[in-house]
């Protein structure tokens, strides 16, 4: 009997295709909307295992629901959305799609960085409003990124990257700070560990990069903006869960910090009436750090194969949780 594997979205048709080559039965949610948790429930009772996106809540009452399922491989390198531990409680692996979508999440940390130093957003509104009308020698002036310090919060392998472009680019400095100091990035990047406190007084543009965890919830808050320069712009390419968005919002508005690029929001989708998106020194994406061919081809193809590896040989390649 084949294993039944269910897919939740419409994802790259590597997955399936890998799968079905492999010998497996999948199912693929072919509906535009997320699945309700009943849905997915119902949809799970024939299958061994599941291949999550983001957008699924899979918490305990989930996984109570589901103990017959022996893996859960997740198309994102977040997995926030998944109680981890109530998956290990009932032994169930889980696993993420690491390094595969690196290279574009750190592209759009970058992008938005260079967007807001010079308010491109903000410009290009302008022009739609017909607000182009001459040049002007003193409006909408932005900064330049040369020279300046960059702060990464989580240096991991997107930090890291983002930390190599800022530095063969602009010549920035790099400074980090982590739960535990990444010696191996520091001396690949040439970043140098700073406590938060340091981290948020020097950087000239923050760049965020760690997972939501309840360590990170809503730390960049009231207090820790107007602990930043007045000068210094917020990046969040991440999650946003990790900034404290009405606090964001009031620093920006009273110049307590400079700009924000946002890849993330709190919550998500955005609403269109949110102050953020009419803010000059502010540019706002709608979650696309991983929204590349090549992002997406990788993330299907390793979430298909942490599921094959681990039917074939007991380990999948990049699990979450420990003992797999
Ligand atoms: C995207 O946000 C991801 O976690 O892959």
């Amino acid at each position: 009997m084949p294993k039944k594997i269910l897919i939740t979205r419409v994802i790259p048709a590597i997955a399936e295709e890998l799968l079905t080559q492999a010998g497996f039965e999948v199912t693929v949610w072919r509906g535009n909307q997320v699945m309700t948790k009943d849905e997915l429930i119902e949809q799970l009772l024939p299958c061994h295992a599941l291949l999550s996106l983001g957008s699924n809540k899979l918490d305990r009452a989930f996984f109570e629901a589901c103990k017959h399922l022996e893996i859960v491989s997740q198309f994102a390198v977040g997995f926030d959305n998944i109680d981890v531990a109530a998956a290990s409680e009932f032994k169930i692996p889980v696993c993420n799609t690491p390094d595969v979508l690196s290279e574009a999440t750190a592209d759009v940390a970058f992008g938005l960085m260079i967007a807001v130093s010079r308010k491109m957003f903000y410009n290009h509104k302008l022009i739609l409003q017909g607000e182009w009308k001459q040049f002007e020698p003193l409006k909408n002036l932005g900064f330049e990124l040369t020279g300046k310090t960059l702060g990464i919060f989580g240096l991991g392998r997107i930090g890291s990257i983002m930390a190599q472009r800022c530095t063969g680019a602009y010549g920035m400095k790099v400074i980090y700070h982590n739960r535990n100091r990444n010696l191996a990035a520091e001396k690949e990047t040439g970043a140098h560990y700073v406590d938060f406190d340091t981290l948020l007084r020097e950087s000239d543009v923050l760049s965020v990069h760690s997972a939501l965890t309840a360590q990170t919830k809503n730390l960049f808050n009231k207090e820790a903006f107007a602990k930043m320069k007045n000068t210094a712009v917020f990046i969040n390419t991440a999650r946003g869960g990790v900034h404290n968005e009405i606090d964001l919002i009031e620093a920006l508005q009273n110049q307590t910090i400079w700009g924000a690029g946002l890849d993330v929001t709190n919550p998500e989708p955005m609403h269109a009436n949110n102050p953020l998106l009419h803010m000059p020194n502010v540019a706002v994406l709608p979650h696309i750090g991983s929204a590349t061919v090549e992002a997406r081809t990788g993330m299907a193809r390793l979430a298909a194969e942490n599921i094959i590896s681990f039917y074939k040989t007991g380990k999948p390649h990049t699990p979450v949780n420990s003992g797999f």
